[in-house]
């Protein structure tokens, strides 16, 4: 999702550079619009370079963009491509102009443009915070929708004490989210993830493995994030970039991802085993690189741990939620549902890999979702990410039933 952010003219403008990476943090794409007062306080090379996008302030592209059609309609071209306008720090004059629709900057203009929801975070001298003006103008702006996350109090940049100090930054982002309707119901909690294969030695330079790529995990990694979650991802080796998480650990075997699993598993309300784990490693590996010319070999194979039947012997941690993903060839359902019992798992993922357009190394899939009580849910083809939310979902569900019923 993109976001532009409006940057006015007053000390607290400081501040957008910080709340560019907390938007980010959630995903966002930010695109900087500065008044041409803001550029006193912060400047754009600053936020251009946080935010990865040259800084828009003047109408038409300022000296520089004169005559230019481009960008005599890049407020346009800007304000049907954004989901939501927040403006940080709204200085009382911007505040003003909005009110009254008036236009003569970039910003203005973009607030007249776009149809995207407005929030305004206003930062300013406790007077001018308190002048009737500024009250009548922010109920005018309340009336049309506009959010409006309040100043805190405190000591003022300009010597004062009171309320105009911009609102913390993570009320800011909160607002942001809630108009963009982005979730946070697994704030506080943490999300166990693993993704993509494990390879079991067979010699210095081989290995047995699976096509798994890593990019279910890590597009549950991604959702349980966005959606609040402290993730520790446990990922297998793929070549597919990991999102950013609270704790990422490389592994190589299944021995290793199990080790990970069971010294992480205790602080994790949710466990996501999407990883492809070895079933089998080589008994015996050898230390250096076997030669072709010791001849064919036979290599004796023996289990590797089951790290989701291990789990579901020991004890679990009250509320927490296990779930399985299953790879399928053949009767999908039948064997996705015999390995949800016997891994006591509370939701299996149930994967057709053999389609071309699911499972390993595409970004789609076409999953069908088993529960304990036997329903099953077949999911329409959807991008990994969105699976990943459904799979968020059900398991937000299955915490509101539990929660229902304990009450009653
Ligand atoms: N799994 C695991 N440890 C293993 C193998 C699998 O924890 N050694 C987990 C996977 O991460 C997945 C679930 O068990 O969440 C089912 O994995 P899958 O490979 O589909 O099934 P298996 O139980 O390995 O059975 P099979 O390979 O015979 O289909």
């Amino acid at each position: 999702m993109r976001v532009a952010l409006g940057v006015s003219g007053g000390i607290a403008a400081y501040k957008a550079a910080e709340l560019v990476r907390l938007l980010q943090d959630k995903g966002l794409d930010v695109q900087v619009v500065m008044t041409r007062s803001a550029r006193e306080f912060i400047t754009p090379l600053t936020l251009a370079t946080l935010s990865g996008h040259k800084i828009i302030t003047e109408m038409f592209g300022g000296e520089a963009g004169g005559g230019n059609i481009e960008s005599a309609v890049e407020h346009i071209a800007v304000a049907q491509s954004i989901d939501a306008l927040v403006i940080a720090p709204a200085t009382a004059n911007v505040l003003a102009k909005m009110a009254h629709g008036v236009v003569d900057d970039f910003l203005t203009t973009l607030c007249l443009a776009t149809q995207a929801p407005v929030i305004v975070a206003p930062a300013m001298n406790v007077n001018m915070w308190e002048h009737a003006a500024t009250r009548e103008n922010l109920e005018t702006l309340s009336h049309r929708g506009v959010r409006v996350v309040n100043p805190d109090e405190g000591y003022l940049a300009c010597g004062m004490t009171g309320a105009g100090r911009l609102a913390a930054l993570e009320s800011i982002v909160q607002a942001v989210c809630e108009a963009l309707g982005l979730r946070e119901d697994f704030s506080g909690e943490t999300i166990l993830v693993t993704a993509g294969p494990t390879q079991e030695p067979l010699d210095a330079v081989r290995y047995l493995s699976n096509r798994s790529s890593g990019k279910m995990g890590y597009a549950l990694a991604e959702a349980g994030r966005r959606r609040g979650a402290c993730v520790v991802l446990i990922a297998g080796p793929t070549s597919a970039e990991p999102p950013t998480v609270h704790t990422l650990e490389r592994v190589r075997t299944a021995g290793e991802m199990a080790e990970a699993v069971f010294r992480h598993c205790d602080s994790a309300g949710v466990i996501i085993m999407a990883a492809a784990v070895a079933d089998f490693r080589p008994a015996n590996p050898q230390a250096g690189k076997i030669k072709k010319l010791d001849g064919p070999q036979v290599m004796n194979l023996e289990p590797a741990v089951d790290i989701l039947a291990e789990l579901s012997r020991r004890p679990r941690c009250a509320g927490q939620i296990v779930v399985g993903f299953a790879a399928e060839t053949e009767n999908l359902i039948e064997n996705a549902a015999a390995k949800l019992r016997a891994k006591h798992l509370d939701l299996m993922v149930a994967n057709d890999v053999s389609r071309d357009d699911a499972g390993f190394d595409v970004d789609t899939n076409v999953v069908t979702l088993l529960f304990p009580d036997g329903r099953t849910i077949p999911l329409e083809k959807m991008s990994k990410f969105d699976v990943a939310h459904r799979v968020l979902d059900e398991v937000v569900g299955m915490r509101r039933f539990a929660a229902s019923v304990v009450q009653q």
